[in-house]
């Protein structure tokens, strides 16, 4: 990897962002009770963070840990080639909305469908957008605006994001939009779509993608009456620690097309190699193709909000002379349309989708080994993504309620003092593990010593 420092020469940046925020207002909080509303995701004794390098994050307390929460930069924090190109474009781009075609919106559009998508010939044209809360909420209402129907249809445990149409699809029971407190009380924000729910399988480590079409056949024996007269069906492939199968991807795609439903392949999490297996993207490990693919986090190199959503030229031929008559200032915004660029050329140019698949193969080991932990209920996870819950209890049984998820906050707190940062996925007994295509397998080694470490703090 030439675009890195190394562990020794790694620094934190020359600003001190903690000594301004503590001289500037001692009363000010970045999370927990200050002015900036918490989202739930990080506990209130989550620790400040004041830098990133690579792998690195650096704490307000000195603390350099190994980041493994890194769900949208690809390329790990401060990467030179995304610091540089983003910082000529701020130097040069006009500040333009949506509307209007550039140099540099069309370059990211080629280089992403020329590039990332080279070889699927099916693939039409991208829009981009901001989040991909955004993306899915636009590749939705397209699907509803070109069949005329309006019923949704996703699967168990989705997660899709927190506005419109993709919040709606949303059904993890902590996730509605709304608000939870420490009681009983939930105050969700209410569905503006009929949106129906397929099962999907959980499995255990190295079992998911072997799923049969048999399987698949039965698991989905219902699909027909969930799929009729249904404007899309979305599906992705890790949230709930659930990674699925090619077989049901491949069984779902033939039934919605019988169907009339179009297919959204929500690929924000597992787009560019995340999930390994040698790919660009997870539907590739399958035979179907998508509809529509929509993108987010590692589009912008964590570094801005880039997300996308791909068309094919059947879905642009639905289209045909009309125009797609949606529009944001923001969208396509200059800066992210460079980082865009340059993290795919970055990814193509170090043959990192390669070494994602290669990384799922030094990481099992690890993971195998933590999966005879005592405190581990469930281990499941490829390439670069990986799910450890805590205990047996069934993720049906959640209320939603924001219960202070003390289990895994020990777990995350102990796992920090042996140096890596774990997120929880705000679920509780979930840990999560994300890590960047740039982690060197001694790093990985660390890291999984840490959330042994970490583990520990689980009593039996
Ligand atoms: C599968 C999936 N889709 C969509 C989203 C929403 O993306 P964003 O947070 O950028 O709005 C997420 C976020 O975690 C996600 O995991």
């Amino acid at each position: 990897l030439s675009t890195h420092s190394d562990d020794s020469t790694s620094t934190a940046p020359s600003y001190n962002f903690a000594d301004f925020v503590s001289h500037s207002d001692p009363g000010f909080a970045l999370h927990g009770t200050g002015r900036l509303l918490r989202t739930g995701i990080a506990g209130q004794d989550a620790p400040r963070i004041v830098g990133g390098d690579g792998p690195w994050l650096f704490l307000a307390d000195g603390q350099r840990v190994i980041d493994a929460t890194n769900t949208p930069a690809p390329l790990g924090h401060r990467h030179p080639r995304i610091v540089e190109a983003v910082r000529r474009a701020a130097g040069e781009a006009p500040c333009l909305d949506e509307g209007w075609a550039t140099v540099s919106r069309e370059t990211a559009a080629e280089t992403l469908l020329g590039t990332a998508f080279a070889g699927e010939d099916w693939v039409g044209a991208v829009r981009f957008a901001l989040t991909g809360s955004e993306a899915n909420d636009l590749a939705l209402s397209l699907c509803q605006a070109l069949t005329g129907r309006v019923p949704l249809v996703t699967r168990e445990r989705a997660y899709h994001g927190m506005v419109g149409l993709a919040r709606d699809v949303t059904v993890q029971p902590q996730w509605h939009g709304g608000i939870s407190d420490t009681t009983t009380d939930i105050r969700p924000v209410p569905r503006a779509t009929e949106v129906r729910v397929l099962p999907f399988p959980t499995s255990r480590l190295g079992q998911g993608l072997q799923l049969t079409s048999g399987e698949a056949e039965s698991i989905l024996s219902h699909a027909d009456d969930k799929l009729d007269q249904a404007a899309a069906v979305i599906v992705d492939y890790t949230q709930g620690g659930c990674y699925g199968a090619p077989s049901y991807q491949d069984v779902l795609a033939r039934k919605a097309r019988a169907a009339g439903v179009l297919w959204i392949a929500d690929e924000v999490v597992t787009a560019f190699g995340k999930t390994g297996g040698g790919h660009w993207f997870n539907f590739q490990r399958g035979r179907e193709r998508p509809d529509i693919v929509t993108l987010g986090k590692p589009l912008g190199g964590g570094l801005l909000p880039v997300a996308a959503v791909v068309v094919s030229n059947d879905v642009l031929e639905q289209i045909g002379d009309g125009s797609w008559q949606t529009y944001s200032a923001l969208r396509s915004n200059e800066l992210g349309a460079a980082a865009a660029t340059e993290v795919i050329r970055v990814i193509e140019e170090e043959d990192l989708i390669r070494r994602a698949d290669e990384l799922h193969d030094v990481i099992l080991p690890y993971m195998s080994k933590l999966a005879d932990h005592p405190a581990v209920g469930r281990i499941d996870g490829h390439g670069l993504h990986w799910w450890i819950e805590i205990g047996d209890e069934d993720w049906r049984t959640w209320t939603g309620v924001a219960e202070s998820p003390d289990v895994t906050e020990a777990v995350v707190k102990r796992t920090l003092e042996a140096g890596a940062m774990v997120a929880t996925s705000a679920e509780r007994n979930v840990i999560l593990i994300t890590l960047p295509l740039i982690i060197r397998h001694e790093q990985v080694a660390s890291l999984c010593e840490a959330v042994d470490e970490g583990l520990k703090a689980v009593e039996i």
